[in-house]
C-alpha cells in the first residue's frame, strides 16, 4: 500500500481553518463516487480513506491536554511548559493517529501541527524557531507535511472573527476557551509574521491563501493546491 500523503491547514485563530477543512474533506470525499456511481463514504477516487484531526487534540490524551492549554484558568502557564504540552500532544496523535492513517494510504487533514507551535510558541511566545524545530526532529521524528494550506486573511479580520467566535462559546457553554484568544494584538503580530517567514522558508510545501476572501474563493484556492497535489503523487507512484 503506498504512502498516504499529510495535508496541514494553518493560520490564526479566526482565519476560517475549520470551515475550510470540513469543505476540503467533504469535496474528497464526493470524489469517491465510483464508476457504478455508488458513492464511498471517506473514500476517495483513488481509493484514499480521508483522516480529518486536529491538535492540539485529536485523541483521548490530547483532547485532556487541549483543555489545559485552552482554558482560561490556566494563569501562568510558563511558555516552555506550554510549547512541550504542544509537543506532548503531537507525539500522541501521531502515533495514534497520524502515522497509522498515512501507513494505511489515507489522505490525513490536521488543522494545526509543528508551523502552530513554531508561530505561536516559536514567534507569538518568543521561544525562537530553533528550539521548534529541534524539539520536531526529536520528538515527531521530523515527520513533515505533503502540503500546507496557510490561511492568511488580514490581521483584524482574523482576531475580530476569533474573539466574537469565543465570546459566544463563553455564552453557550460558560467556559472561557480563549487563554490564546485574549492575548494582545503584538503577540498576534509576531505570530503572523513567523507564519509569513515559514511560508517563504519553504515555498515547496506552504500554499498561501492571502487576502479577505470570500469562503468559497479560499475553497477554490484550496481545491486547486490539493489537486495538483494528488496529481503529482499519483504521477510519482506510477
Ligand atoms: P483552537 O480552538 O483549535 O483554535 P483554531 O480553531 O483557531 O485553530 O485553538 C488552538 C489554539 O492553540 C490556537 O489559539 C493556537 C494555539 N496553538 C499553539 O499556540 N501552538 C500549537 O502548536 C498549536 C497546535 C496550537
Amino acid at each position: 500500500m503506498p504512502r498516504g500523503l499529510f495535508i496541514t491547514l494553518e493560520g490564526l485563530d479566526g482565519s476560517g481553518k475549520t470551515t475550510q477543512i470540513k469543505r476540503l474533506a467533504a469535496w474528497l470525499n464526493k470524489r469517491s463516487i465510483d464508476k457504478r456511481g455508488t458513492e464511498k463514504r471517506g473514500i476517495d477516487k483513488r481509493g484514499h480513506k480521508v483522516v480529518v484531526t486536529r491538535q492540539p487534540g485529536g485523541t483521548p490524551t490530547g483532547d485532556r491536554i487541549r483543555e489545559i492549554l485552552l482554558d482560561a484558568r490556566s494563569t501562568g502557564l510558563a511558555p516552555m511548559a506550554e510549547m512541550a504540552l504542544m509537543f506532548a500532544d503531537r507525539a500522541q496523535a501521531i502515533a495514534q493517529v497520524i502515522e497509522p492513517a498515512l501507513k494505511s494510504g489515507a489522505i490525513v487533514l490536521c488543522d494545526r501541527f509543528t508551523d502552530s507551535t513554531e508561530a505561536y510558541q516559536g514567534g507569538g511566545r518568543q521561544l525562537g524557531s530553533a528550539a521548534v524545530l529541534g524539539l520536531h526532529r526529536l520528538i515527531c521524528g521530523n515527520l513533515q507535511p505533503d502540503l500546507t494550506l496557510l490561511l492568511l486573511p488580514s490581521l483584524k479580520t482574523s482576531l475580530t472573527r476569533a474573539r466574537r467566535r469565543n465570546a459566544r462559546t463563553e455564552e453557550q457553554t460558560g467556559k472561557n476557551e480563549g487563554r490564546f484568544e485574549s492575548e494582545q494584538d503584538e503577540f498576534f503580530r509576531r505570530v503572523w509574521e513567523r507564519y509569513r517567514e515559514i511560508a517563504a522558508r519553504e515555498p515547496q510545501r506552504v500554499v498561501r491563501i492571502e487576502g479577505d476572501l470570500s469562503i468559497d474563493e479560499v475553497h477554490e484556492q484550496i481545491v486547486a493546491a490539493v489537486a495538483a497535489r494528488l496529481l503529482s503523487a499519483a504521477g510519482n507512484a506510477q
